[in-house]
C-alpha cells in the first residue's frame, strides 16, 4: 500500500493485502462516498479551511467519477484497499494536488460510518416501496376472493371455516408490521456521523452541522467515539429483513403446500416454476422452495453481526469492515426475494371451488353445530360433548353433519330441530363470524379498507 510508505520499511505482502482488502465488497458503497465527500469539501470550503478553486476542482473531480463510474467508463481497480481510498487516489490523478487536501479534518472511520449510514438509508426506503407493492398485491387477491371460502386450518387439520381473503390477509398484517418497523429506522438512520473523524473529531473548526444539513440528516451524533463505533443501524436493519424473511418462509411454505396435488388450491405460474430433468410429468415450486430457504441466510447474517461486533472495544477496529458482508447480501437476497413473491402471488392461479370443496369436509362446522345446542339452552360443554359423540359416529359412516337426518341428531339430543340444518350451512356460518378482524365478507372487507387507507396514509 502505497499510501503507508513512509511509516513502513517493508510493503505490505500480498496476501496481508489481499486479505486486508474490502473494494470487492464497499464498491457498492462508491455513490454514498462521493455525496458524502461533495459535502464534506464545500463545508471545509465554507469554513475557510480549503480554498473555493481547490473546492470547485475536487466537486467536478468527484463529479466526473461518479459519471464515469456510472457509465463503466472508468472501472475500479482492486489494487485499492477500499472504496474510499479508490476514489481518493482517482480523484488525485485527475485534478493534481487538490485532491491530496479531501481528506483534511476527516477519517476513513466517520467517512465509512456515513456512507453505511447513507447506504442503509437508501435502502430502507427501497424496502419500504417494494414492501409496499407487495401489500397492495396481497389487496387485490383478496378483494377478488371475499366469498371464496377454504378451510381455516389450526395444526394444519380442518378447523373452521375462512375465506382465502381472510386467510391471505393476515400475510397483509405481518408485511404492514415489517413496514413498520423499517420506517421506525427512519429516526435513527437521520444522525449525521461525519466530523468524528478518527475518534476524537479535529483541531480544525469543522461545521458538522453544515455537512449534515448537505446530505438530508436533520441531526448530528453527539459523541465522537460512538460516532465512528455504532454499528447498531446495520443490525437493525438486518434484523428487520431476517423478520421479513421469516415472514416469506411461511408464506412460501403454504404456497408449497397448496400448490401440492392433494391440496390443488392455487396453482403456481410456470414462469416461477421448475422442471424435472427425469419425470416429464413434473412442475415444481422452486421458487417458493428458494425464498423458504433464504431465511436462513437472513438470519445466519443477523446472528454473523451481532457476534462480529461482541465485545470490540471502542473505537473503530477492523473487524468492523466485516459489516458490510452481511447487509450486502441481507440487501440482496431482500430485494430479489421481495420482487418474486410479489410476482408469485400476482400470476397465480386460484381454484375456488377446490377450497370450497375441501372446507365442506372435516367437520368444519362443528363448532357451529356445538353453538346451536348452545342457542337451544344447553351449557357449551354438554353440547360440545354431544357432537362430539355425533362426529364420532358421522366418521364410523363415513357421513358428514349435512348427511346425518334430524331423527338421528335427535336421539343424540331433542334439541335438534328443522332450523338446524341451516346453522350449520358454510355461508351462513361465515357471515355470522361478524366480529371486528373475523372472516364474514363485510369483515375482511373492511379490512382491506383499513390496510389500504394505512398505506395511503404512509405516502404522505
Ligand atoms: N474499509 C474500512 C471499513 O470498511 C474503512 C475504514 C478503515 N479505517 C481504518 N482505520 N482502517 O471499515
Amino acid at each position: 500500500m502505497d499510501l503507508y510508505k513512509s511509516r513502513f520499511s517493508e510493503r505490505t505482502s500480498d496476501i496481508a493485502h489481499k486479505f486486508n482488502s474490502s473494494i470487492k465488497t464497499d464498491y457498492r458503497l462508491y455513490p454514498y462516498d462521493i455525496k458524502g465527500s461533495i459535502a464534506h469539501a464545500k463545508m471545509l470550503c465554507e469554513c475557510s479551511i480549503i480554498s473555493s478553486e481547490d473546492c470547485d476542482l475536487i466537486v467536478s473531480g468527484l463529479e466526473s467519477i461518479l459519471e464515469d463510474l456510472n457509465n463503466g467508463k472508468l472501472e475500479i481497480s482492486y489494487e485499492s484497499e477500499d472504496i474510499h481510498m479508490f476514489i481518493e487516489s482517482e480523484l488525485t490523478k485527475r485534478i493534481g494536488n487538490s485532491g491530496k487536501k479531501l481528506h483534511t479534518a476527516r477519517s476513513r472511520n466517520d467517512q465509512v460510518a456515513l456512507d453505511l449510514k447513507l447506504y442503509t438509508k437508501d435502502k430502507t426506503e427501497e424496502a419500504v416501496l417494494y414492501i409496499k407493492n407487495l401489500i397492495s398485491t396481497i389487496l387485490k387477491i383478496s378483494q377478488d376472493n371475499l366469498n371464496t371460502v377454504m378451510p381455516g386450518y389450526t395444526h394444519l387439520q380442518i378447523a373452521q371455516p375462512v375465506t382465502f381473503a381472510h386467510h391471505i390477509m393476515a400475510y397483509a398484517q405481518m408485511f404492514m408490521r415489517d413496514l413498520q418497523r423499517i420506517q421506525d429506522l427512519s429516526n435513527r438512520l437521520d444522525i449525521s456521523p461525519l466530523g468524528a473523524c478518527a475518534l476524537a473529531t479535529t483541531t480544525y473548526n469543522i461545521d458538522r452541522f453544515s455537512t449534515a444539513e448537505k446530505l438530508g440528516f436533520s441531526k448530528v451524533t453527539l459523541n465522537s467515539i460512538d460516532s465512528v463505533s455504532d454499528r447498531d443501524f446495520v443490525v437493525d436493519f438486518i434484523y428487520c429483513l431476517a423478520m421479513f424473511s421469516m415472514h416469506l418462509s411461511r408464506l412460501a411454505e403454504e404456497l408449497i403446500i397448496f400448490s401440492s396435488q392433494e391440496f390443488n388450491y392455487i396453482k403456481i405460474s410456470d414462469k416461477y416454476s421448475s422442471g424435472s430433468s427425469i419425470m416429464p410429468q413434473k412442475k415444481n415450486p422452486d421458487m417458493a422452495e428458494l425464498l423458504r430457504a433464504k431465511s436462513a441466510k437472513m438470519y445466519s447474517n443477523l446472528m454473523g453481526i451481532l457476534t462480529m461486533l461482541k465485545a470490540i472495544p471502542l473505537a473503530y477496529n477492523k473487524d468492523m469492515q466485516e459489516d458490510k458482508i452481511y447487509l450486502f447480501e441481507s440487501v440482496e437476497i431482500f430485494e430479489i426475494s421481495v420482487e418474486i413473491i410479489t410476482n408469485i402471488l400476482e400470476t397465480m392461479q386460484v381454484d375456488k371451488f377446490r377450497m370450497r370443496e375441501m372446507a365442506s369436509k372435516g367437520y368444519i362446522n362443528a363448532t357451529d353445530a356445538a353453538d346451536y345446542l348452545v342457542k337451544k339452552g344447553l351449557t357449551f360443554r354438554d353440547s360440545y360433548y354431544i357432537i362430539g359423540e355425533i362426529v364420532k359416529y358421522a366418521i364410523s359412516e363415513d357421513l358428514s353433519l349435512n348427511d346425518i337426518s334430524l331423527e338421528k341428531y335427535q336421539e343424540f339430543s331433542n334439541k335438534f330441530d328443522e332450523d338446524y340444518f341451516h346453522f350449520i350451512d358454510l355461508d351462513y356460518i361465515l357471515n355470522q363470524r361478524d366480529v371486528f378482524s373475523g372472516p364474514s365478507p363485510k369483515r375482511v372487507q373492511e379490512q382491506i379498507n383499513i390496510v389500504k387507507e394505512k398505506l395511503d396514509d404512509s405516502k404522505k
